[in-house]
C-alpha cells in the first residue's frame, strides 16, 4: 500500500515528525511519500494521503490550507488523515465552551468529509532564539496579554520540546489498524 504525507512547516518540527510517521508505516511494509506542501503534487493514486502542520493561531499554515484546496477533488477521493503539531494539543474550557486542541481541525475534517480516518493533534517544539523577528514579537506580545512576569517569560524563552517519536508511532500504528478494517469490511 502506498501513502503520501504531505506537511507543512515553518521550523521543521512537522517535517521531523512526518519522517517518524513515515519510519513507522515503512517498517509495516508501506511505501511512503514525503512532500512539502508548497510544492507537493498531486494526491492521486495513494491508498491513504496524511495531511500535517504545524499550528499557527489555531490553524494550519496557509501552504497546506492551500494544497487542500487545490486538491480537494482528488483528497475527497482517497482515504486521508489529518494531523496539527503544537505546544497545546489538549483543548482548553474557556466561558463554558472549548477551544483549541483538536477541536482546531474540525473544520478540516469537515472539508474533506468521509474521506477522514484519522485526525491527531501531536506535540510540537518552539525554539525562541531560531524564530523571525515576527514570530518572536507575536510571542512576545502573547505572553503579555497571558499576564506573564519578565521572569517567567524568559523561562518560557528557553528552547522547549515536547516531541515525542513515541506518539507519532501510536498515531501511525492506529492508522494502520484502521486501513486493515476497512480493507476487511471491502
Ligand atoms: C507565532 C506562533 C504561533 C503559534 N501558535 C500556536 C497555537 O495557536 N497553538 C499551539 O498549540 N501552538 C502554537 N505555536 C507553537 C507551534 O505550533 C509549534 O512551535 C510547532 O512545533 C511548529 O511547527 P513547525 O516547526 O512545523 O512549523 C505557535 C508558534 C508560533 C511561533
Amino acid at each position: 500500500m502506498t501513502v503520501k504525507i504531505v506537511y507543512a512547516t515553518r521550523y521543521g518540527s512537522s517535517r521531523e515528525i512526518s519522517g517518524w510517521i513515515a519510519e513507522r508505516l515503512e517498517s509495516e511494509g508501506f511505501t511512503v511519500r514525503l512532500e512539502n506542501a508548497a510544492d507537493a503534487e498531486g494526491a492521486e493514486g495513494y491508498d491513504l494521503v496524511l495531511l500535517g502542520s504545524g499550528i499557527y493561531n489555531h490553524g494550519f499554515l496557509k501552504e497546506l490550507e492551500d494544497y487542500m484546496e487545490a486538491h480537494s477533488d482528488s483528497l475527497k477521493g482517497t482515504k486521508t488523515a489529518l494531523f496539527g503539531v503544537a505546544m497545546k494539543t489538549e483543548p482548553i474550557m474557556h466561558k463554558g465552551k472549548s477551544h483549541g486542541g483538536i477541536i482546531m481541525l474540525e473544520k478540516y475534517a469537515q472539508q474533506l468529509g468521509d474521506s477522514v480516518i484519522g485526525c491527531e493533534m501531536l506535540h510540537g517544539q518552539m525554539v525562541f532564539s531560531a524564530m523571525n523577528e515576527k514570530d518572536r514579537k507575536g510571542i512576545e506580545q502573547f505572553y503579555k496579554m497571558i499576564g506573564m512576569t519578565e521572569t517567567e517569560a524568559a523561562e518560557r524563552k528557553k528552547p522547549r520540546t515536547l516531541m515525542s517519536k513515541v506518539e507519532c508511532w501510536e498515531f501511525a500504528c492506529g492508522l494502520i489498524e484502521k486501513l486493515n478494517r476497512t480493507k476487511v469490511k471491502a
